[in-house]
């Protein structure tokens, strides 16, 4: 029987075992989004995941919703992330960067004033951090790109997905799901366009297309290049009618793409991730809900999923083929040697979100939770 902890080929990148560290944004760059040496400490206590897949990162300033999340836009930042990358490979892992624009997700006061764009005016109704006033709601000075904005816009991807090659990431993922910018074009509520990026369907898969092909031609290959998606989320103000009608298409076109994988994120996960009750998530049977069946049945690639896991959940949906990699957010917050844990049977430690974020300097949280091996040996120091 296929184990999460066996080797896994995706595309030409061998992969150790079949655990992911999924991308969780963090806040520790600075606030123009260079990364920071903590960051780099980060990631390499995680490389025994089968692979890394970074924070949302912005191809361009307008898409920095949120206050200190990183960018691959300047030379400074493509450096910055070149030392990550270095520190990831040093210790044998592999690191997939995942490029998130924000679109109308955030705030101006977020991102140096730039006012935020997306594929309608309409605003994100849902609160986001600043450093300024704490929560406030989102902007509602939304910008709707015009029909050549957005193809400037593919552009900064390109660009972007050059600099991270040259920054030695393994691959990209894009983000298309929670939301975010190609969410907004997707979603057959936030897009109201009659332009090439909207009217139907697959107009609305239109802008996701796009930036994929623009990311493989800037890589050279298809098959170091993946896709999130969430589709039936609520979650950042984004919601869809007939998400059945655009992702049937978006699968579609997302095949003959030839891509490294699509990464799916539960709905129903966002939810708990809100700290709310889950009545829907009852012992193992996590695989039998939609998205699993429907992103199974129409996409013919490698299928990573997330979504509150656990080891046994995870074990369980690869026994029954229900997707090919999974994916563990929080407890790769709190256990940098998770794929160790998991494999000795050893505990995993929970994680405190309440020290989830935080600036530049502040490691308490982020690189002071100890691997079990540390833990006996009476090397724990994680401060309260
Ligand atoms: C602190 C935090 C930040 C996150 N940031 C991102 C992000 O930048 N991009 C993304 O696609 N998902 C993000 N997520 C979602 C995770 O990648 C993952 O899909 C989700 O946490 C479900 O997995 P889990 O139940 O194992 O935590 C984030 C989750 C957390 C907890």
């Amino acid at each position: 029987m296929a184990s999460l902890f066996d080797e896994f080929q995706l595309g030409d990148l061998t992969l150790p075992n079949r655990v992911i560290m999924g991308p969780m944004t963090r806040a520790k760059a600075t606030p123009g989004g260079v990364p920071t040496a903590i960051m780099a400490t980060h990631y390499a206590q995680r490389a025994s995941a089968g692979l890394i897949i970074s924070e949302g990162t912005w191809p361009e300033r307008r898409g920095q919703g949120y206050c200190d999340i990183p960018g691959i836009a300047t030379q400074e930042q493509e450096d910055a992330w070149r030392t990550v990358t270095d520190a990831v490979h040093a210790k044998g892992g592999r690191i997939f960067l995942q490029m998130e624009h924000t679109g109308r997700v955030g705030h101006e006061i977020n991102n140096g004033g730039l006012q935020m764009v997306s594929s309608t005016t309409e605003r994100a109704d849902f609160f986001i951090y600043t450093h300024e006033h704490g929560m406030i709601p989102m902007t509602d000075n939304v910008h709707e790109l015009t029909t050549d904005e957005v193809h400037e816009v593919i552009e900064s991807y390109y660009q972007a997905a050059v600099r991270t090659k040259a920054a030695g990431f393994d691959g990209i993922e894009l983000h298309a799901a929670s939301g975010y910018l190609p969410h907004q074009f997707l979603s057959d509520v936030a897009n109201g366009r009659d332009d090439e990026f909207g009217g139907t369907a697959r107009k609305r898969t239109e802008f996701t297309v796009r930036v994929l092909r623009k990311l493989i031609e800037a890589w050279g290959s298809s098959k170091r290049i993946g896709v999130k998606i969430s589709p039936n989320i609520l979650f950042n103000g984004i919601s869809e009618d007939r998400p059945d009608a655009t992702y049937s298409v978006l699968l579609d076109r997302l095949n003959e793409l030839d891509l490294a994988y699509v990464a799916f994120q539960t709905p129903e996960s966002l939810r708990s991730l809100a700290g709310k009750d889950n009545p829907e998530i009852v012992d193992g049977e996590i695989w039998h809900r939609y998205p699993y069946e429907f992103i199974r049945e129409r996409y013919d690639g490698v299928v990573i999923a997330s979504g509150d896991l656990t080891q046994e959940l995870a074990q369980n949906a690869l026994a029954h083929d229900k997707a090919d990699l999974f994916v563990f957010g929080r407890a790769y917050m709190s256990n940098p040697d998770l794929v160790e844990r998991m494999r000795h049977g050893w505990p995993v430690t929970p994680v405190d979100m309440r020290r989830a974020y935080g600036s530049a300097d502040a490691e308490a949280g982020y690189n002071d939770y100890p691997t079990y091996e540390e833990e006996m040996a009476g090397q724990g120091h994680i401060t309260a």
